[in-house]
């Protein structure tokens, strides 16, 4: 089997990533910061060090600002509705995942903040002069995807933190998409609050991911209690991490997500985004030549976190993606992938796209299968479905 769904989760994942779960279960896997014996500690430490290392690696100054969660979504939603008061207003662009969109747009219909989306080019890319006049005096929060999870398109991040700081708006990066491949830094790009996935381009375990809190932001939780700390206490603490991490740590994910980051760091990110660029710009080269297929996708190295996006003309997303799994064994993503405001301005919400996502692990030969089966998918119309 190919696996070309890397958007969605990683897979497979390091060793070096099994073997530190596996350790951490077999050997010390109690209760983190829960208990005062050997066993509790050795996973609170297992814990703490994981957080530095998370922290490094976007240039976090203060480890105890990031936060662990069990995925991007729940960062998001602790993020938006852990800092939006009402009478805000919300900047975001048109390629937002409904993990941000669904909350804000929630917000917006229950009245409680106004919200201007960006509309973008035809690949969903931003006009900084269309940002640049969207704030309004009660603009609190700019969120942005860093690449979108529909078509792989990169946000300018750093430009979009720049002008956020300076008109005082908080800045959100959704960085679900090409965090472990594209170098993140929260101080060089004016990063208030990092939502991230351990699951996907870090390729940790699902069950992780996490949001990195910023020392301006001022932040409600989504939850509370279980905290472990200061039991005496009738309210959640009011400090970092405490405040956000409610109940027990996913003690084990959090140290595969660790091995993972050592996993990246010893690979070298730049090879990582190198490699994942290589497949995706040869993947994009053979389609994109084949009559009756769209393309949605750029193949540019700083236009792409390593996604293929597209359609056959005379075929529904999803058949397509049936048949590269049941007949040639190739497993991608088909449809709206969870974010319609995407497929809209790509002008593909009714038969949303097919979509390729490499990941690390994926080879040159395999990409080379994929374009010959889908240049044989398009000699053949009248396809049977098995
Ligand atoms: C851009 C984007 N944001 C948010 C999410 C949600 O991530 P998670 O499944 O970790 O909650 C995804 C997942 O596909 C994504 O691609």
């Amino acid at each position: 089997m190919i696996y070309l769904d890397n958007a969605a989760t990683s897979w497979p994942k390091p060793d070096c990533v099994i073997s530190a779960m596996t350790q951490c279960l077999k050997e010390y896997c109690a209760n983190p910061g829960r208990g005062s014996h050997g066993l509790s500690s050795a996973a609170g430490l297992a814990v703490s060090r994981a957080r530095e290392k998370v922290a490094e690696f976007f240039n976090i100054k203060d480890p105890l600002r990031l936060c662990f969660t069990k995925n991007a979504t729940e960062a998001l939603n602790t993020a938006i509705y852990g800092v939006l008061k009402p009478h805000d207003h919300v900047i975001a662009t048109g390629m937002e995942h409904n993990s941000v969109l669904r909350p804000l747009k929630t917000l917006e219909r229950d009245r409680k903040i106004s919200l201007t989306l960006l509309k973008g080019n035809r690949f969903g890319e931003i006009d900084l002069g269309e940002l640049a006049q969207s704030f309004r005096p009660e603009t609190r929060l700019v969120v942005s995807t860093l690449s979108s999870n529909v078509n792989g398109i990169m946000m300018p991040i750093a430009e979009i933190g720049e002008m956020a700081r300076s008109r005082g708006a908080l800045f959100l990066v959704d960085a679900s998409q090409g965090a472990g491949s594209v170098l993140i830094d929260v101080e060089s790009m004016n990063i208030d609050l990092l939502a991230f996935p351990g699951h996907k381009g870090l390729m940790g375990p699902q069950g992780t991911g996490g949001l990195y809190v910023g020392p301006d932001v001022d932040i409600k939780p989504l939850m509370q209690g279980g905290t472990g700390s200061n039991s005496e206490l009738i309210y959640q603490p009011e400090y970092l991490p405490d405040l956000i991490e409610s109940g027990t740590l996913n003690t084990p994910g959090i140290v595969g997500l660790a091995s993972a980051i050592d996993f990246i760091r010893e690979t070298g990110i730049d090879n990582i985004g190198k490699h994942r660029h290589r497949l995706v710009e040869r993947l994009h080269e053979g389609i994109s030549r084949l009559e009756g297929i769209t393309v949605y996708s750029r193949p540019e190295k700083g236009k792409n976190s390593g996604i293929v996006a597209f359609n056959f003309d005379w075929a529904d997303s999803n058949e397509i993606a049936y048949i590269l799994d049941k007949k040639y064994n190739i497993a991608v993503r088909a449809g709206l992938h969870c974010a319609p405001a995407a497929h809209a301005t790509l002008g593909t919400l009714r038969r949303g796209a097919v979509r390729i996502s490499p990941g690390w692990f994926n080879t040159m030969d395999e990409i080379e299968y994929v374009i010959k089966t889908i240049e044989e998918i398009s000699r053949q119309k009248n396809l049977q479905f098995v």
